[in-house]
């Protein structure tokens, strides 16, 4: 036995050890038009496989969702928390960009665009504010203790961190490190969450190192990529089936550990009321002629 260097015997488990504890697989819904369908499982029937829509993100999935400025992750993120807020589930936001009071305006603007009625959801949605409260942005453990209270008594299922680049701005070499302590707590609590990444714009946009960057995408079961394209030549123009001038919104899901996925490159859109809809995958567009301009036009 070397006392310095331990046998940790508490870390082995059997295969069936480790599966009997493993919690069963489902969708949550996201508040996404377009986007449940997206993730998949696939079973066998008759010895064939088949895939089965999943209905939403993977439960306990722990997913980064990136982009730069404008692209939607915040309406997207406000979409999920208000949704599972309607069905019943307690959700927690934890706010490094907006004060606590602009995000509940968002929220609120948020549920009604989707039908909720906001007074269904406001005693549902608990929100930490860590843009007011620096203390809780520069000690991760006080954040930790905060979001472990918040979740015990309140009963939380998802979590969702807006953004998680505000815990190592400046400090861009601890990002690895920031994501992978959250990456864990939010798994022993067993929360579904969203972390959203702020992207520069020199990231490339639809690459790996679009998921997050700074190989954040290694650590967390999959991230979602968000980016938009201005059009500005005729070759773009006739690619996407838009106007020169014209912005085309794009939604790419970059990996998932839990579940099958579609792998395409989609359209999406906000609407004038602030909802983000998935559309179709480009390749349905691309080489589609039903305009004059060439392309074909997702008017959702
Ligand atoms: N209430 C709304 N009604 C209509 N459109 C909206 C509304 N709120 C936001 N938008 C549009 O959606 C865009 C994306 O907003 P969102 O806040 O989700 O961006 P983001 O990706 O989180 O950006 P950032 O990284 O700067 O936080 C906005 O720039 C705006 O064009
Ligand atoms: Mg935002």
């Amino acid at each position: 036995m070397n006392e310095a260097h331990p046998v940790v015997t508490d870390s082995i488990c059997t295969l069936s050890e480790a599966a009997s504890k493993a919690p069963e697989l489902r969708g949550v819904t996201s508040g996404v038009p377009g986007l449940d369908e997206l993730f998949y499982v696939t079973r066998f029937v008759d010895g064939k496989p088949r895939k089965v829509p999943l209905g939403g993100y993977p439960s306990y999935a722990v997913i980064n969702i990136t982009g730069v400025s404008d692209t939607g992750k915040s309406l997207m993120a406000e979409q999920f928390l208000v949704t599972q807020a309607a069905l019943g589930h307690p959700v927690c936001l934890i706010t490094l960009e907006s004060p606590a009071p602009f995000v509940a305006t968002s929220l609120k603007e948020r549920a009604a665009a989707l039908g909720i009625e906001a007074r269904s959801i406001d005693k549902q949605v608990l929100i930490i504010d860590a843009a007011t409260h620096t203390p809780l942005r520069e000690d991760l453990l006080s954040l930790f203790n905060t979001l472990a209270y918040t979740i015990k008594q309140h009963k939380v299922t998802c979590t969702v961190v807006d953004s998680i680049t505000g815990f190592f701005e400046e400090r861009e070499m601890l990002a690895r490190g920031v994501v992978r302590r959250f990456f864990h707590f939010l798994k022993k609590w067993h929360q579904t969450a969203l972390l959203i990444s702020q992207k520069r714009s020199g990231h490339e946009e639809l690459s790996a190192e679009a998921a997050g960057g700074y190989a954040v995408s290694h650590i967390v079961d999959g991230s979602l990529v968000l980016s938009k394209v201005a059009i500005t030549t005729r070759v773009e123009a006739r690619q996407y089936g838009r106007a020169i001038g014209e912005l085309v919104r794009l939604f790419r899901i970059d990996g998932c550990r839990l579940c099958g996925h579609n792998v395409h490159t989609h359209v999406m859109d906000i609407t004038d009321t602030g909802v983000v809809r998935i559309g179709p995958p480009l390749s349905k567009l691309v080489g589609t002629t039903t305009d004059e301009s060439g392309g074909m036009r997702w008017r959702p």
